[in-house]
């Protein structure tokens, strides 16, 4: 099957065709991410919260990062797997951020990476990635790893000076060699004139329905999540939960294991 690139979403874009867009953080989940026909695996560093259990990405660290997109990428064959890169890792030096980034592809297997801020902030590490032929999906809008200078997690680009800077950060981007960029909790109609006006993918996130595609972090679509623009698609949650407290009981009861599960 052949693997979805940077030149396949820039042909969905002017197709008109939609990208999904989906976090994974092992194997067995990527695999089925994978074989559902998602474009983009991310390994996003919301595993901090999601699968580890802290406040925010902040902790986050590269080899969480190295060890969580190894997992993914092994089980990916058709999406291309995006690794994000997680606070303290890009925004000291491009020096850093090419070796940081160059661990995500060559030990972990990302095909992708991406870092979250505009090219003001961290234009030559974008580069620094670039040159060494590593593409860079940028990320605006809510970034989490800011979420302390937000002064918690609110939308943006609700001010008209804020509308005219994360437009003008998108251009950057782009400008900047970007093949996408991720816009997150920002209003619909400044996520649309972004889109409209950007010949890369935008991939929307609680920005409305007409960016280039959709990513959400799986286990908010599972019925595990709090976030409100999310959908909750199907309740894993239960299932998963039905399926413990029935095995609890069957082992109480002595019903598990049963005569089939043993060896002679
Ligand atoms: O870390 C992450 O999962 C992300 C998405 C929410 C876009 O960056």
């Amino acid at each position: 099957m052949n693997r979805t690139t940077i030149v396949t979403l820039r042909d969905k874009k002017k197709a008109g065709e939609k990208i999904a867009m989906l976090t994974a953080y092992d194997y067995p989940t990527a695999k089925i991410l994978d074989e559902s026909g998602v474009d983009i695996v991310l390994v996003g560093d919301s595993c901090g919260n999601v699968v580890m259990g802290r406040a925010d990405t902040l902790s986050v660290t590269m080899d969480e990062m190295v060890h969580h997109t190894r997992m993914a990428a092994l089980a990916v064959n058709s999406a291309m797997v995006v690794a994000d890169m997680p606070f303290l890792s890009y925004q000291i030096s491009p020096q850093e951020a090419l070796r940081n980034a160059g661990r995500l592809i060559a030990e972990a297997g990302a095909q992708a990476v991406k870092l979250e801020g505009p090219v003001d902030k961290f234009g030559d590490s974008i580069s620094a990635i670039l040159r060494a032929g590593i593409p860079v999906m940028g990320h605006l809008g809510l970034t989490p790893q800011s979420v302390n200078a937000f002064g918690g997690y609110k939308v943006q680009g609700r001010t008209v000076d804020a509308r005219v800077r994360l437009k003008q950060e998108a251009r950057d981007l782009e400008e900047a060699g970007c093949f996408a960029i991720v816009l997150e909790c920002i209003p619909a109609d400044l996520a649309t004139e972004i889109t409209e006006a950007a010949s890369i993918p935008i991939i929307g996130i609680g920005a409305g329905a007409r960016c280039d595609g959709q990513v959400l972090v799986l286990h908010d679509i599972l019925g595990w999540g709090t976030t409100t623009f999310c959908k909750t698609f199907g309740d894993a949650k239960s299932v998963i939960a039905q399926a413990c407290s029935n095995y609890v009981s069957e082992v109480k009861s002595g019903v598990f294991p049963a005569k089939e599960h043993e060896f002679e």
